[in-house]
């Protein structure tokens, strides 16, 4: 399998689900400027192709679940808006563009988020997008994808990493940062791939292990990319992290310690799918791509 090929091929599946879904125009005209503008800005659509791959790890056809794969990309890019706002990050480039909030303004920025967020669960809570999942299921994936992005998941981390600018590192509340702003939402992603296909007990559990870890890995090669990366290529500001002073693994380890806790957690990512056999690859293969990216 190659992974470049199988990563287009997801993000055309979610991006054509997107532009059917987003025919219509509605009013007023800029909310759905704004949501388009983020949504289309780009972006590697990891957390749906990961669902996705879960889905296929269970023995399923990934093409059943487009809609509500689709929905973790909604969740995030309202999450990528929000997060470059002058109260969060203040950032002005995102997915090579300018920020969401630099175009339509902070008022209208804050309500396109907030209407990419509601969007999803419009998605999520309607049976008929997918009728080969079963409606418990569904909701079952529901309740860990909404868990996973609120007060107990993503919005926490959020809160504790703006609560931890300027603070001295500690490895605990690093910890409890990523956990929460970033693997939360990329856990629920997998989880939510294999809850949707009817698997459970430890199915359920392995993927679980592997979303977590390489959701926690996910953020680390974020932070390693804000020092080394280069602006072109991320599509984002090289250098942000520092000039807030924000809590990172390359502040508190040093780069190098950084990418070897990264390493480690993809290693045990991978040891997490040896219940799995080849139906779990493009799995495997997302978990070594996601250490070498370089965006
Ligand atoms: C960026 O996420 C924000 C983090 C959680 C680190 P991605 O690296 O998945 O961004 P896009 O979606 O590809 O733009
Ligand atoms: C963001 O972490 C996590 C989110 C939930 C959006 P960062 O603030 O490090 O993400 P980037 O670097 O701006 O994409
Ligand atoms: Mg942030
Ligand atoms: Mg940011
Ligand atoms: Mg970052």
């Amino acid at each position: 399998m190659d992974i470049k090929t199988y990563l287009r091929d997801g993000k055309e599946s979610v991006d054509s689900f997107f532009r059917r879904y987003f025919k219509e125009q509605r009013r007023p005209a800029v909310l759905q400027e704004s949501m388009l503008y983020s949504l289309f800005a780009g972006g590697k659509r990891i957390r749906p192709i990961l669902a996705m791959a879960a889905y296929e790890a269970c023995g399923r056809s990934a093409a059943e679940i487009v809609p509500y794969a689709a929905t973790l990309e909604l969740i995030h890019t309202y999450s990528l808006i929000h997060d470059d706002l002058p109260a969060m990050d203040d950032d002005d480039l995102r997915r090579g563009k300018p920020t969401n909030h630099k175009v339509f303004g902070e008022a209208v920025a804050i309500l396109a988020g907030d209407a990419l967020l509601t969007e999803a669960f419009c998605i999520l809570s309607d049976p008929s997008f997918c009728p080969s999942v079963r409606g418990d299921d569904l909701l079952q994936a529901s309740k860990e994808i909404a868990s996973a992005s609120g007060a107990q998941g993503m919005v926490a981390g959020q809160v504790q990493d703006i609560l931890s600018e300027n603070a001295e590192p500690d490895g605990e509340t690093l910890q409890f940062i990523h956990r929460h702003k970033t693997a939360a939402l990329i856990r629920a992603s997998v989880k939510a791939g294999g809850i949707l296909s009817g698997s459970g007990g430890e199915t359920i559990d392995a993927l679980t292990r592997y979303g977590e870890n390489i959701g926690h890995a996910f953020q680390v090669v974020d932070d390693i990319l804000d020092v080394v990366g280069k602006t072109e290529e991320l599509g984002k500001t090289v250098g942000s992290d520092e000039k807030i002073n924000k809590m990172t693994y390359p502040r508190l380890y040093g780069l190098e310690r950084s990418r070897g806790i990264a390493e480690q957690l993809v290693s045990d990512a991978l040891s997490s799918l040896d219940i799995f056999s080849s139906e779990a690859d493009s799995l495997r293969e997302i978990a070594r791509y996601l250490l070498a990216r370089r965006n």
